[in-house]
């Protein structure tokens, strides 16, 4: 198909479907661009996985290795940081299934858990599987706690409680991860504190422009410089205390390898 032939496809099926604009607008090379042109000086760093593995064996459980999980290494991240810098309060923007939230529960005092509450999911036109899926592995979790509503609009005051690390995995918008990350910042316990932030990569080695655009307008200059992406996993941190890291590289040589060993866990419908 020539350009042209290409372009007038195109024409015709955006008039027949306008939300295929969206492919344009929201591609990752136009968020590039956009994160290029506002923070120019940005030049990403990367900490190691397995810098933070200070044993040699990290048990990921539960892991359902359904549509949209988090990748394992993205929930042993969160237990190494958790237990290398004594995470007591953890809050994460986004239950789902519980799974992070339960992966975490076993190395923090407390997790807090939020999420769109069911009937305002089931509102918006989606499925009733989806939304029953919700909190399927932290339900029964005693230190869990589930709180509903929307991070935009929710008032976390109501929570009466400051964070040693805020895990941000809800709508991954620019706008929403600009405006729930600027409100995160309020939540951090202390100058220790750390934000994870999920999918700011495409995959474990490329960088996602339309999470790490929303992140970088957040933060003030003096975090941006402590923002690191992680190695082999889909996530960005904010670490404020020193930590090694290096400019990552793209299509390197493996130089880490890992052994899973699958094992059937029961579960509780
Ligand atoms: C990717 S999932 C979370 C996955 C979970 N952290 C894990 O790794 O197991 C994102 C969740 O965020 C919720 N969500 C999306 N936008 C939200 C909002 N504005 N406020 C609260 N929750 C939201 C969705 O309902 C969805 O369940």
């Amino acid at each position: 198909m020539n350009k042209l032939t290409k372009l007038v496809k195109a024409l015709s099926l955006i008039i027949q479907k306008p939300y295929l604009l969206n492919n344009i607008v929201k591609d990752e090379i136009v968020f590039k661009s956009d994160f290029q042109r506002a923070f120019p000086n940005t030049a990403f760093q990367q900490i190691r996985l397995v810098d933070l593995m200070e044993s040699d064996e990290v048990r990921i459980a539960p892991y359902a290795f359904l549509s949209g999980s988090s990748l394992a290494t993205d929930f042993a991240l969160l237990q190494l940081l958790c237990r290398k810098y004594q995470v007591k309060d953890y809050l994460e923007i986004g239950t789902w299934r519980g799974e992070s939230a339960a992966n975490v529960a076993p190395y923090v005092e407390s997790v807090y858990s939020f999420n769109l509450g069911d009937e305002q999911l089931l509102s918006i036109g989606l499925e009733k599987n989806y939304v029953e899926s919700h909190r399927f592995f932290s339900k029964d979790v005693p230190n869990i706690q589930h709180v509903f509503g929307d991070s935009q609009t929710f008032d976390f005051d109501q929570l009466n409680k400051k964070f040693d690390l805020i895990f941000i995995d809800g709508d991954h918008s620019t706008e929403a991860v600009r405006h729930d990350t600027k409100k995160m910042l309020s939540y951090l316990k202390n100058d220790q504190s750390i934000i994870v932030w999920h999918d700011a990569k495409k995959d474990t080695e490329y960088p996602r422009y339309e999470v790490l655009l929303g992140i970088f307008q957040a933060l003030p200059a003096d975090m941006q410089k402590n923002v690191y992406l992680v190695e082999n996993s889909l996530c960005a941190v904010y670490i404020p205390t020193s930590i090694t890291s290096e400019s990552p590289i793209l299509n390197r040589l493996p130089r880490n390898s890992f052994e899973l060993t699958l094992k059937k866990l029961s579960v509780k419908n």
